[in-house]
């Protein structure tokens, strides 16, 4: 297996660290596993002026599979162009419209999944710019972005969740904001239209503005929730804090080939970067969804992720994790994935 690590700026390097440590005892378990490294987001900027160049795509295209840290930090504030175009570029380019963030704590009986749309809405749609035009005499700027979704991309989106509450709880939960978008009106009508074509699974549409206190009051009725691309990037982030801390939540992106990025949710964290202390959870359970969807070893991937949550009950976590943890015992990136990589090789 080919696998590419792009792990960018930030904390990005610190955690794909940890990640590799654990897919060189794959190896030890008997995985033929070529780890190749490359550049985006600022890290490409500071090399090629640019956040993601043709040549890394290519290699993306031709590799088994993508593990990506985080992008973006203070340093390119400034620049013209962004390190998180870099990341937009790439979904885009490889179709990684469905992005799917399990919020799973053993822990706290919490187990349900963000389908968020990835290659649409306002992120991506046009018209789009920042303009200066005289308003009441005065040169004035004014900006402009457009939540844009076809039927075709909403369609896709939605079936991803309907086809993985299956084999679940055959349940969906949908967020929009049908009450004042037209994208989210087409959005409803498009869900309880699929619906249609699935039996037995249970539809409930909320809107985004109520379902952000849902997620936090109610999160036991949740199973599958679908959602657009801002709306998911939005109460993913929120629904870290349900697992503990912003830096726990994996993340894998489909297209429609068999190609799959796998990423944690959080940022790049540059205030902590360099210093050895970022939570690598996200990261590392994003390797659990790998070792699941692409090695289809499901076993290795249970290892794996009651190994992260062993260390854990043990009461060692980083800085972000101890006010959750009774008697914790702080320890750096380094350590915990040290810790992790020791259960999972030897329990
Ligand atoms: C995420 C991130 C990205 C997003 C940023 C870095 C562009 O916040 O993956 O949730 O907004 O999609
Ligand atoms: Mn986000």
């Amino acid at each position: 297996m080919n696998i590419l690590i792009l792990p960018g700026d930030g904390i990005g390097p610190e955690i794909s660290k940890q990640l590799v440590k654990i897919l060189k005892t794959c190896i030890l378990y008997g995985y033929n596993i070529n780890l190749i490294y490359n550049y985006i987001g600022g890290i490409s900027i500071d090399k090629y002026n640019l956040p993601l160049i043709d040549n890394v795509l290519k290699i993306c295209n031709e590799s088994d599979s993508i593990i990506l840290g985080c992008v973006g930090g203070y340093k390119w504030n400034n620049y013209p162009i962004k390190p998180e175009e870099g990341l937009l570029l790439l979904r885009k380019k490889l179709n990684f419209f469905a992005n799917i963030r399990p919020i799973k704590c053993p822990f706290k009986n919490i187990d349900f999944l963000i389908i968020r749309e990835l290659n649409g809405g306002i992120y991506y749609g046009k018209p789009k710019g920042i303009s200066k035009q005289l308003i009441n005499s005065i040169p004035t700027w004014y900006s402009y972005d457009t939540e844009l979704y076809n039927e075709q991309e909403i369609i896709r989106l939605i079936k991803v969740g309907f086809n993985l509450s299956i084999n679940r709880k055959k349940k969906i939960t949908s967020i929009d904001k049908s009450n004042v978008l037209n994208s989210s009106k087409l959005w409803k009508k498009i869900v309880n239209y699929v619906s249609k074509q699935y039996n037995n699974i249970i539809v409930n549409h909320l809107y985004i503005d109520y379902a952000t206190i849902e997620l936090i009051k109610n999160f036991k009725n949740l199973d599958v929730v679908i959602t657009n691309n801002i709306f998911g990037d939005i109460i993913s982030d929120e629904c870290s804090l349900l697992t503990g801390s912003l830096g726990m939540l994996p993340s894998v992106s489909l297209n429609n080939k068999s190609l799959c990025l796998f990423e944690p949710c959080h940022g790049s964290a540059p205030d902590i970067a360099g210093k050895n202390i970022a939570n690598p959870i996200g990261m590392l359970l994003s390797l659990v969804m790998m070792l699941e969807y692409l090695f289809n070893n499901i076993y290795l991937s249970n290892k794996l992720f009651y190994s992260i949550y062993k260390v854990l009950s043990y009461g060692f976590c980083t800085f972000d994790m101890k006010k959750y943890i009774n008697n914790f015992k702080l320890v750096n990136t380094d350590e915990f994935g040290d810790l992790v990589n020791y259960y999972f090789y030897y329990d």
